[in-house]
């Protein structure tokens, strides 16, 4: 979703954005826009940011600049609506992430006599800085006035086009960070986003503001009062941001799930690092485990919740965020919440951690990004290790949650649940090794099933009905194949009408106690003309089935079914000459609620 890049103080500011701008990419975008202050040039375009870089020349240059990706909430992907906005009288410069819940209020009470380019809420912040420019006596003062009327979600970048010298930002539930460099500092909605520039960054918490110049950081809270921080570096290599001699970065992160899972192991399970006393202590105490996220964190979470129900016999449920937000469900008397996210910063999943906060009940959260939003929030946070996640389809942070949650549930079991989890993730990673080496075969088979379909259909029972989910929604989101997931003994309770003669339905048997009723389930489909294709655990394969997968524990066969399932997308989509890593409408981090 919107990204955001600033710098002060750095004669190479337009490398600087746009480079920032490109590495924001993945999160999803449909218009690109850069400000720079020395010479007071706006540039915007909309598409891809090829469409912004075709309208810089070596004459747009400068010292002091903010750049922004924008994914359409208020309004088209249009040039009006594009950011930075200026003020009606150029005067101030801003760029937007986040939604101004009461923008129509502020236009009403502050702006009447406004004239506005766009529809953004984002436009009504800039006016309104600048609104209340008339009454302050300075611009930092007229910034915090309009902050302390905004309700909702922000993260600012601003520019004072009568001042060279400062870049202002300020953050409210939506990410921002402060980049630190030697002669210059900057700001970022992630760090991705300037690593080639500096490996030092400061949070700013919500409701914070910042004043930066090339030789200064200085942060502010809601009231006014100096706010000392120490620095911190992430661990991310920006060799990690590279796809490498990949075409794409979805088949990449495809291909490095083995070794992740076995970092996983490595970190979790033989150095015993991350899941502390106080972590377990917790989790103990309670009696209920309520997991908690969106899209396919949610599809991992609906298997964790198996693991805490079948070897912790802990009641568990996986919550949608963006339902539970609004609509919090009866919880037991002492239940624990765990937020899966890679991104860390999807504001639903957050929305349901501030309720929960406020209802005093513990959580944690798993995630890829340990200095995000949510990890900084929750009571504990776990990494997944996964290496940065580009493509917009989550692959690698999947799989790494499960295996996350798998060590967790595990490190409650009784003795008796107990199962030598280091060896059984070991010989999953090793059958994700197998299942990749086969790459050429499933593309093979995607051209064959789903070259000219329209719709498909993933079936499966008990686990293979979460990869089923799973495995549907990554065919759907990047091939645009309307694809479902069904609980294949479902199916006949009505979607079965949609079978008509060819319909691709993709069976997934891994169970040994389900196994026969899925094949029955694919008889129905079968004798209705569906196209049939079989991915099936290696010994309960028979010889018509498509595609085997080696044996792991039933419970962590996720793991190594949905590896198939990814490559299959992928090869559909890449059929269909598409880009994988950036399907239409989707953000990889969705900002808002
Ligand atoms: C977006 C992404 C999905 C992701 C979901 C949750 O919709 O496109 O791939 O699963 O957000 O993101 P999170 O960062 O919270 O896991």
């Amino acid at each position: 979703m919107c990204g955001i890049v600033g710098v002060v103080g750095h004669p190479q500011a337009v490398e600087i954005l746009v480079n920032g701008l490109k590495r924001l990419e993945y999160r999803g975008y449909d218009s690109a826009g850069i400000y720079l202050q020395d010479h007071q040039q706006l540039v915007k375009a909309v598409g891809p940011l090829k469409a912004l870089e075709g309208k810089l020349t070596p004459e747009i240059n400068g010292t002091l600049g903010i750049g922004h990706t924008r994914w359409a909430t208020h309004g088209k992907a249009t040039e009006e609506n594009a950011h930075p906005h200026t003020s009606e009288a150029g005067d101030f410069i801003l760029v937007h992430n986040g939604v101004i819940e009461n923008y129509r209020e502020l236009k009403e009470k502050y702006l009447s006599a406004d004239h506005f380019y766009g529809e953004t809420d984002s436009e009504i912040a800039v006016h309104l800085i600048a609104h209340f420019a008339k009454e302050s006596t300075n611009t930092k003062e007229a910034f915090k006035k309009a902050l302390a009327v905004i309700e909702g979600s922000y993260a600012f970048g601003l520019i004072d086009a009568s001042d060279n010298d400062t870049l202002y930002a300020a953050k409210n539930k939506s990410p921002l960070l402060i980049g630190l460099g030697a002669g210059f500092n900057v700001i970022a909605s992630d760090a991705l986003a300037v690593l080639d520039y500096t490996t030092e960054f400061l949070e700013i918490h919500d409701g914070e503001l910042a004043v930066l110049t090339a030789a200064s950081v200085q942060l502010e809270d809601a009231c006014g009062h100096g706010v000392k921080r120490e620095s911190f570096v992430p661990e991310i290599d920006s060799n990690d941001l590279d796809k490498g001699t990949y075409p794409f970065y979805m088949l990449k992160e495809i291909d490095e799930q083995p070794m992740a899972i076995r970092r996983i192991v490595k970190e979790y399970l033989h150095e015993g690092q991350h899941i502390t006393p106080a972590l377990l202590a917790a989790l103990k105490e309670a009696d209920s485990i309520n997991l908690v996220a969106c899209g396919t964190s949610w599809h991992a979470s609906r298997i964790g919740a198996h693991f805490f129900s079948e070897w912790v016999a802990k009641p568990a449920s996986a919550l949608l965020a963006s339902e539970a937000g609004y609509r919090m469900p009866l919880f037991s008397a002492k239940p624990f919440f765990i937020f899966l996210s890679q991104s860390g910063e999807t504001a639903d999943s957050r929305q349901v951690l501030v309720r929960v906060k406020e209802l005093g009940y513990p959580s944690l959260t798993i995630t890829n990004v340990l200095g995000s939003t949510l990890a900084r929030e929750s009571d504990f946070a776990l990494p997944i290790l996964a290496g940065p996640e580009i493509a917009v389809a989550s692959t690698k942070a999947y799989t790494a949650q499960i295996a996350v949650l798998a060590c967790l549930a595990q490190a409650l079991a009784p003795k008796e649940e107990q199962i030598d989890l280091a060896h059984e993730l070991s010989l999953v990673a090793n059958g994700m090794d197998s299942l990749i080496s086969e790459k050429e075969t499933i593309a093979a088979q995607a051209d064959q099933y789903l070259a000219t379909t329209r719709n498909a259909f993933y079936i499966g029972r008990y686990m293979d009905y979460e990869v089923s989910l799973e495995a549907a929604l990554k065919l759907k989101e990047i091939s645009y194949i309307q694809a479902e997931g069904f609980a294949a003994g479902e199916l006949k309770h009505g979607t079965i009408a949609l079978i008509e003669e060819g319909t691709p339905v993709l069976a997934i048997i891994n169970d040994p106690v389900t196994a026969s009723h899925t094949r029955g389930n694919i008889q129905e489909v079968k004798s209705r003309g569906a196209n049939v294709y079989t991915i099936v655990r290696e010994d309960l394969a028979q010889a018509q089935d498509n595609l085997q997968v080696p044996v792991v524990n039933p419970l962590l066969s996720p793991l190594v079914s949905i590896v198939p399932a990814q490559l299959i997308a992928y090869y559909a989509t890449l059929q269909r000459g598409l880009d994988v890593d950036k399907p239409r409408n989707l953000a990889k981090s969705v900002t808002v609620e």
